[in-house]
């Protein structure tokens, strides 16, 4: 595990963004598994600055991202879909073909699951995923429970979850309660693991989840175990360690 302090949420943004632009400088064809939420908004600003100053391609990259709510359309404004497509991909090189996102409309929500897990499969896997960390210690929308869920699967969200993400809508009611979620184990699967955290929301959570037991009660704890892990947060989100 490397940790890395940064002083503010630019900072934090811009180390993140160098270790995914590094990533796709040595391996243009990278699989890059995105996250979507507040913390990442930042290092995808930094990455489409650097496209625009000619400084990266992502025209050989492929996406997958981790999550995606269910019951909302593509073109929702708080879908995954739209989130990614406003924030990043409508700003890079990158093939439209190669992103990819959980199918959250589907009629049969298992046959995507099992869908999108092939595909992570045909990519060859996740070469960098980038992650954010929920204040009840949830990765992608693995919530905490009484086993680590491996593959694809739907959840429920928690109170915490759906109560944090209603900043982003109009009203704690229209916040979907159900989403679909890429598992722990296509998470551990990745080559590299890049977590980013800012705030001190998430200080106390981020100490238990990198030095507290391993347990699917905090998700994120599993991270302890991947061989290839960092994580860059800043002062706030650091102060508790
Ligand atoms: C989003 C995701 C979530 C977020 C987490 C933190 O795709 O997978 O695990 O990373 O909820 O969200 P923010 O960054 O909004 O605090």
């Amino acid at each position: 595990m490397r940790l890395y302090k940064a002083g503010n949420y630019n900072e934090m943004s811009r180390m993140a963004a160098n270790i995914i632009s590094a990533q796709v400088i040595i391996k243009p064809a990278s699989v890059l598994g995105l996250a979507t939420g507040g913390t990442p908004l930042g290092t995808y600003k930094q990455l489409i600055e650097w496209y625009k100053k000619g400084d990266i391609d992502f025209s050989e990259v492929t996406s997958i991202n981790l999550d995606e709510y269910i019951g909302l359309s593509n073109a929702h404004r708080q879908s995954y879909h739209y989130f990614m497509h406003e924030n990043f991909f409508n700003h890079i090189n990158i093939n439209p073909n190669n992103i990819h996102l959980p199918d959250g409309t589907a009629n049969d929500l298992e046959k995507a699951c099992i869908d999108y897990d092939a595909l992570i499969n045909d990519t060859g896997g996740i070469d960098l995923q980038l992650l954010g960390i929920g204040t009840d210690g949830h990765i992608g929308f693995n919530e905490p429970g009484p086993a680590f869920e491996p593959t694809t699967h739907v959840v429920s969200l928690t109170e915490s979850t759906i109560k944090s993400n209603t900043r982003f809508f109009s009203s704690e009611e229209n916040v979907p309660k159900k989403a679909i979620t890429v598992g722990i184990r296509t998470i551990m699967q990745a080559k590299k693991i890049l977590l980013i955290v800012n705030g001190n929301n998430k200080a106390d959570i981020l100490k238990e989840a990198l030095y507290g037991c391993i347990t699917p009660a905090l998700p994120a704890s599993i991270l302890q175990l991947h061989p290839d892990f960092t994580v860059i947060g800043d002062e706030e989100a650091f102060s508790k360690l």
